[in-house]
């Protein structure tokens, strides 16, 4: 009895997200409540958005409502990501194996130009692409869940946002995670906004306070009475406009009502026989993943041993020269041809390793772009929905910085994205995730600006067989690339495969990033033997996915990193 007490309590305590500090390192050997079910599951970055894309699926929705019912319920319940001020990638995979990718990317305003955040001396300034009014790409989210829900989703679309909605107006009990966000943030909340938001109390957030959004719920409202003209047009729009005009922020009312999301074919490669669908660009995710995937494929990981000095020394250099190509290649599919079938090229991969040595780092002032033959192109969130058919979503959305720009539209209760950092501002120059490319990610009008977003689905003969993404900028790719090894080559339970440690490279800088005890001490100091700079950071990514067994029951991996949720029933 008492021992049931306990348990109930520890569920309770896991659910709200109140057990401590994220990054504690102490949640590693939590084994989540709900992570195997046999019929639905959502694994999101909170337990509310969680628990209401379930619920919607109970009530006969499919993936698509589940998931277009997350989405809107991270909007409310994780500020710091969710959204509808920016935009993200939705992968879709039907139960009979059809494929689709919703890109809802935000684009540059019209009134954007390639020298925007640059001085009279052509010298980015500091800040202006991050933490102003100008840093504000056009929402997409909006047009993007309208669009997959009336493609694919079986509820009315008022059944699957109206959870959302209450939410936002009965407010939710905040993680402890997200207390210390609020109270990190709050000083710039305060600088940068005319009204005081919902985000800023007088006293501390302590994990467990509620916190209530009642212009959010009636701009959710507007969209759920009036579709897209209830935020691209209408009372919505002439907020935000006000809202850019109070901060010459460059956004029209024509910006809005042009905004378009876009169904685009999602890439496919195969890694060991196993089938993987990924973003297409304007995500650059996909084609960093396939081609990291491509370079390794021809070694036995296995054998080199899990984050043993080869298999380290190997995936990094694999993940160096997938950056060197996106730095050259990679753009807005709208407005240039990226060369996609090229760059993932299995023989162009192999080429494009024959100068890495087993027994040294490469220097990445060594390793340009490659030619792909015959060449003629923190803070965001995922979440992965499997619904009892075996209809499957992954997607990753996104403000980019967390809480993104900072500014929420006055009276309409929402944050603004500052996504047009995610351009190559200059080129050579880093983005916030130290990321440098040219021409084609430059800024120009109406274009979207290049993402490492990389939603996945991977099929084991032709049936489902994980579901998952990450949020982490640059290191998304990178995050996605460990954890399909780690089940495929090393043989890892699911959620052993995303809660052990990770590691990064992406070209420039010229480092191996990982995470604190995430590879033995010996090994980084072999690493360091052979050429490379080996630095620690904190964590790398937070994987929420879902893998089918072999029995068909859904094993929810949720990162340890966050107060992650997976809940099936
Ligand atoms: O689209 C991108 O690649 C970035 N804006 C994503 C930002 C991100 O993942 C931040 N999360 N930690």
């Amino acid at each position: 009895m008492i021992r049931n007490i306990f348990v109930s309590l520890l569920v309770l305590v896991l659910l709200s997200g109140c057990s401590g500090s994220p990054e504690s390192g102490k949640k590693a050997a939590i084994i989540y409540p709900g992570t195997l079910a046999d019929s639905g599951m959502v694994v999101s970055a909170h337990p509310e958005s969680s628990k209401i894309g379930v619920e919607v699926m109970r009530k006969g929705g499919n993936a698509v409502d589940a998931a277009v019912a997350t989405e809107f319920a991270l909007a409310v319940c994780y500020p710091e990501a969710g959204n509808i001020g920016g935009g993200g990638f939705m992968l879709f995979r039907s139960a009979d194996g059809r494929t689709d990718m919703i890109d809802y990317r935000e684009t540059a305003p019209a009134l954007a130009t390639a020298s925007m955040y640059l001085d009279n001396e052509g010298k980015v300034i500091d800040g202006l692409s991050t933490d102003t009014h100008l840093s504000s790409g056009v929402p997409g989210t909006v047009d993007g869940m309208l669009n997959i829900h009336s493609k694919y989703g079986v509820l009315l679309f008022r059944d699957v946002i109206q959870p959302a909605i209450d939410l936002a107006r009965k407010g939710f009990p905040v993680t402890s995670g997200q207390a210390s966000d609020l109270n990190n943030y709050r000083e710039l909340f305060l600088d940068r906004n005319i009204s005081r938001p919902a985000f800023v109390k007088d006293s501390p957030w302590k994990c467990g306070d509620t916190l209530k959004q009642a212009d959010l719920a009636l701009t959710l409202e507007r969209i759920r009475d009036f579709g897209r003209e209830g935020f691209y047009s209408s009372r919505t729009a002439g907020l935000i406009t006000k809202e850019m005009k109070r901060g010459r922020g460059l956004i029209t009312l024509k910006d809005l009502s042009d905004y378009r999301s876009a169904f685009r074919d999602p890439l496919t490669t195969d890694y060991k026989g196993y089938k993987i669908i990924s973003s297409s660009p304007p995500s650059g995710g996909g084609i960093i993943l396939f081609q990291g995937l491509g370079m390794i494929e021809p070694y036995s990981l296995r054998e080199m041993g899990f984050h043993s000095l080869s298999a380290v020394h190997l995936i990094a250099e694999a993940e160096r020269r997938a950056f060197a190509d996106r730095a050259e290649y990679l753009g807005d599919p709208d407005i240039m041809t990226v060369p996609y079938d090229r760059l993932i090229d299995k023989k162009y991969l192999l080429q494009r390793m024959k100068d890495f040595s087993p027994d040294s780092a490469s220097l990445s002032s060594h390793v340009g772009p490659g030619t792909p033959m015959a060449v003629t192109s923190e803070e965001t969130t995922h979440y992965s929905v499997v619904d009892p058919h075996g209809n499957a979503v992954a997607a990753t959305t996104t403000l980019n910085g967390t809480f993104g720009s900072c500014i929420v539209v006055d009276s309409a209760g929402f944050l603004m994205n500052n996504q047009m950092d995610d351009f190559s501002l200059k080129p050579g120059f880093p983005n916030m995730y130290g990321l440098v490319g040219g021409e084609t990610n430059s800024v120009r009008a109406g274009k979207r600006m290049l993402s490492s977003m990389t939603p996945v689905i991977i099929e084991k003969e032709g049936t489902l067989f994980l579901v998952a993404g990450s949020p982490g900028g640059s290191t998304i790719p990178t995050t996605l690339l460990q954890v399909i090894v780690n089940v495929i080559d090393f043989g890892m339970d699911l959620k052993s495969a995303i809660d052990t440690g990770r590691f990064h490279h992406q070209w420039y800088p010229d480092i191996i990033l990982y995470e604190r005890n995430g590879i033995d001490t010996a090994e980084v100091e072999k690493l360091v033997k052979m050429g490379h700079e080996m630095k620690i950071r904190g964590s790398i990514g937070r994987v929420n996915a879902i893998h089918i067994l072999p029995d068909g029951r859904r094993s929810g991996g949720a990162d340890r990193r966050g107060n992650n949720s997976a809940i099936g029933y």
